[in-house]
């Protein structure tokens, strides 16, 4: 143990956290603001090495939280913000590095909502609480009547879910003890449709037992979900709404609608959380495709066929490519079905494990590459095969713009041609943004 430092917030990072510098070392402090005193010290080395704040003088103007559980709940960290600074705060550092390295202004597109805007919740249910976990500690969740950043059915969904399941003793899996099922309950609405899905995720030894049907019953009555899921995974996986599945009301899909286009979401599979504020992304890509002479779209990582679905009247031939299955038959479907004389052809594939074989591609020099990666990127695989690709244009959209940006720099034989950032996740550090990368010729 060290001894305790005093230091002055001079700044917030995209994180969202205020910093400190010290002898020289910069300090990171969740729900600091500049101005703010903190007085902390440190524990262990390295990587271990571990910041307690000993005490923190809030000496800034900070906003009223609107959330009861802001300062312990890992979900949300920038509450204590005003809206608009928290959007400059994460994007500015970006603004800048694209000014001065491209020459580039970037777009910027703040959210217009920033409460109950998130169409998907996944509350862990442990015998103690069921909730969110702590921030920065994995096993501890903290007891969450109602989240502002979800529905407001959702929120009487969780109500009814949490006296449910407090019904049945014993029911909610104990991590240490290895006893008990449910891990758990996962919160899917439709902003546009009010369809909704509740899935219950337990661990396989669940299925089929008496207890199941007792809870099927009781769940049937209570839930207002008009689609409910069981699914059962393994025992140690903390994933929630995956493995085998059982429909106990419903589908195993929700219905979702964005720019008039109908979606069927899947239970396991990932749909943009907060489609409003995704718009100004749409937006970017509409405009460019709509101008451009193309003919064939290659959607990369494409979940449900979200871009192909909205976009494939702009093109003669669809391909998509994504590694979860029930998403690709999604897709497939859905694109087929409402393009029907097209030539579309959705393949379930991993990306970062294996290199796509773009000579299926009749046209590459007349088709638009959208790629829209999971937050790990878009990985080197995919990377060095559209550098070497004859493809003249690609939207890289992404859920990690810092990462983006490392990627973009080794996409050397592209050009960026613009930048923009939108805010579909306001009171945490995530945004979103898409690039549009036009070849070297
Ligand atoms: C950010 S989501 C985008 C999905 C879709 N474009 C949309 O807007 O709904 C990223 C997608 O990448 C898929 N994915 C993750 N890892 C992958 C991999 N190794 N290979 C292919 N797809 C992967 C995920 O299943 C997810 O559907």
């Amino acid at each position: 143990m060290e001894e305790d430092k005093l230091v002055k917030i001079q700044d917030v990072n995209q994180a969202l956290e205020g910093i400190g510098e010290w002898e020289g070392n910069k300090y990171s402090f969740r729900y600091a603001n500049v101005g703010d005193e903190i007085t902390f010290f440190t524990i262990g080395k390295r990587k271990r090495k571990k910041i307690i704040v000993k005490e923190h003088k809030v000496l800034s103007k900070i906003e009223i939280p609107i959330c009861q559980y802001y300062y312990k709940c890992g979900g949300c960290s920038a509450q204590h913000l005003p809206y608009a600074s928290q959007f400059i705060y994460k994007t500015d550092p970006l603004v800048k590095f694209y000014f001065e390295n491209h020459k580039l202004e970037s777009n910027l597109a703040p959210a217009q909502n920033i409460v109950c805007y998130r169409n998907r919740m996944d509350f862990a249910v442990f015998p103690e609480a069921i909730g969110l976990r702590k921030f920065g500690d994995f096993r501890t969740i903290v007891d969450i009547e109602r989240c502002e950043i979800q529905s407001d059915w959702a929120n009487e969904e969780l109500r009814v879910c949490r006296e449910l399941v407090k019904d049945y003793e014993g029911l909610p899996y104990h991590r240490k003890l290895e006893t008990g099922y449910l891990k758990y309950i996962t919160l899917r609405y439709g902003f546009t449709t009010h369809d909704s899905l509740t899935i219950f995720t337990f661990c396989e030894e669940f299925k089929d037992t008496e207890w199941e049907t007792r809870f099927i019953t009781d769940v049937c009555q209570k839930s207002k979900a008009n689609n409910i899921v069981f699914c059962y995974n393994n025992k140690k996986s903390e994933v929630s709404a995956s493995g085998n599945y059982k429909v106990i009301r419903g589908n195993h899909f929700y219905m979702e609608n964005v720019m008039e286009q109908r979606f069927s979401v899947p239970f396991d599979s990932f749909f943009q959380p907060n489609p409003k504020g995704f718009f100004p992304i749409l937006d970017t890509v509409e405009k460019f495709i709509a101008d451009l002479e193309v003919d064939t779209l290659l959607d990369l990582f494409c979940g449900n066929g979200f871009f192909s679905l909205l976009f494939g009247r702009y093109f003669k031939e669809i391909y998509g490519f994504e590694n979860v299955e029930s998403s690709i038959l999604q897709a497939e479907q859905n694109v087929k079905a409402k393009y029907a004389s097209k030539k579309v052809l959705f393949k379930r594939f991993d990306l970062f494990q294996n290199k796509l074989d773009l000579n299926f591609l009749t046209n590459p020099v007349k088709t638009v590459a959208i790629l829209d990666p999971p937050r790990s990127g878009a990985g080197k695989n995919l990377i060095s095969v559209l550098n070497i690709s004859s493809i003249p244009y690609i939207l890289y959209v992404s859920c990690n713009p810092n990462l983006q940006k490392e990627e973009i720099e080794k996409m050397s034989n592209y050009r960026l041609k613009s930048i923009l950032f939108a805010d579909p996740f306001p009171h945490t550090p995530h945004f979103e943004s898409i690039a549009v990368l036009e070849q070297i010729k």
